[in-house]
């Protein structure tokens, strides 16, 4: 079926209601980026289209012909009050009726899982639209997983709300199941977008295990070993943020858990796919954290004094140092400007030249570089975010970002380059403070032959 062709999106965006006369910027962010994906002016089916939110979109902002199959009566009179036309009709037996080709694009939002024939469907939609576009939640999602294996119940979640004895969902497929679906049926996968549960997008291969499982955890317990292997051991370890995908409360729990075997003191900052407070929760015992605001903090203990800030806007991937954080920042370098001290934070303050990556740095580097101008006891700013080790002077000091414990993001400095990740080497930073002086090594994780020795035995 070479001319016909599926745009998959999945994951576990919130389930907030749809409301038919959002605004652009109201529309629910899954139905969004499903609408982001349509030309204007094309033919649209919107299979269970609920009560008309994406159609009632498509029509005001894209001028499609806009149709609608919705099996609820409520569904049915809330489109037909927008004015739309909408018929009832049941997705399992009711797409036989349309001939082939009749539409540009079909539409089958969160509701395959719903279906009693998800193969009959799914080859209907290809055989109906030009294009398809099929969401669904992913039961392969590691947290669902986790809820199998720890609860040993079926999961219930914001997306999956029903109990399994009551609920809609009668056909629940994960990432991979539905590759092996389209690939069975002879349906092309032109696009895959797996969302957050906050509908963030990431761009994930959905062959790969990485889209099924979204896990690093199983990346960070290697690095967790390789870095107890060190000799000499550090005496503390720092993360410079991300340390979980969504923020969530168990994967805090679940991330202790894997950073458990370090025995040295760990400190934490908040990165873009972080939460404040379930980062608090999980972290506040340790007892350096604030009770409440912003997660920026000083350590005194150590020949380096370390300075923490906090650069997370909810819900965005770019980071900010707003006034009251900067405030904050001066005072403390103030408090000891002879004290060689080593800043930490999540966003780098520079741009790369990988354009993608460019989009989210720290938002405001030129104020940020003036306060970090006027304290020059700082040895470094230690970042996180960008998959990559690069190095930039920065106001005085030197700026850098860590290798990923997980993927890296692939070097690509051509304008418009996509970004991609590769499973380079993941690695990690050991920073070695002697003489006065910081020393950054960085060091790739895993099994390599040697070490050998450069001189000839006998
Ligand atoms: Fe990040």
């Amino acid at each position: 079926m070479a001319d016909r062709s599926a745009a998959l999106r999945f994951g576990t965006p919130d389930a907030a209601p749809a409301n038919s006369s959002a605004a652009p910027d109201e529309l629910r962010r899954d139905l969004r980026l499903i609408a982001e994906m349509i030309e204007p002016g094309v033919r649209v089916l919107d299979i269970g289209c609920g009560d008309g939110a994406l159609l009632a979109y498509l029509a005001r902002e894209k001028a499609v012909d806009a149709r609608g199959i919705e099996l609820s009566q409520s569904g049915v009179n809330a489109c037909v009050r927008h004015g739309l036309s909408v018929i009832q009709g049941d997705a399992d037996r009711d797409l036989d009726a349309f001939p082939a080709g009749a539409f540009d694009v079909v539409v089958l939002s969160q509701t395959l899982q719903a279906t009693r024939r998800p193969r009959h469907v799914v080859e209907a939609l290809v055989r109906i639209g030009k294009q398809a576009i099929v969401s669904f939640p992913n039961f392969g999602f590691w947290r669902i997983r986790l809820s199998l294996l720890w609860r040993g119940r079926m999961p219930v979640s914001e997306l999956l709300s029903n109990s399994w004895y009551d609920t809609p969902n009668i056909h629940l497929c994960t990432i991979r199941d539905f590759v092996g679906l389209c690939d069975e049926i002879g349906t092309k996968i032109e696009r895959s977008v797996t969302l957050d549960r906050h509908g963030r997008p990431f761009s994930l291969d959905p062959r790969g295990g990485l889209a099924n499982l979204l896990a690093a955890a199983d990346f960070l317990a290697r690095a967790v070993a390789e870095i107890n292997r060190l000799e000499p051991q550090p005496d503390i370890t720092v993360l410079t943020g991300d340390l979980v995908a969504v923020g969530e409360t168990p994967e805090y729990d679940h991330l202790r858990r894997i950073l458990a075997p370090l025995p040295m003191p760990l400190f934490v900052i908040p990165g873009n796919h972080d939460a404040r407070e379930p980062l608090r929760a999980a972290f506040g015992g340790d007892g350096y954290l604030p009770p409440d605001g912003f997660i920026q903090y000083v350590i005194e203990d150590y020949p380096l004094r370390l300075v923490a800030l906090d650069t997370h806007i909810p819900g965005e991937n770019g980071g900010v140092l707003c006034a009251a954080r900067l405030a904050w920042l001066d005072e403390a370098l103030a408090m000891a400007p002879d004290r060689p001290t080593l800043l930490m934070m999540h966003h780098p303050p520079f741009l790369t030249g990988v354009e993608h990556m460019d989009k989210s740095t720290l938002d405001n580097a030129a104020a940020f570089a003036e306060v970090v101008a006027r304290h020059p006891q700082i040895e470094r700013i230690l970042c996180g975010h960008l998959h990559r080790v690069i190095d930039r002077r920065f106001a005085g000091t030197i700026a850098g970002t860590a290798p990923s414990t997980a993927h890296q993001f692939a070097l690509n400095l051509a304008p418009g380059a996509p970004l991609r990740f590769k499973f380079e080497p993941a690695g990690y930073q050991l920073h070695l403070w002697q003489g006065g002086a910081l020393v950054t090594h960085t060091a790739v994780i895993g099994d390599w032959p040697g070490p050998f020795s450069l001189r000839p035995t006998g």
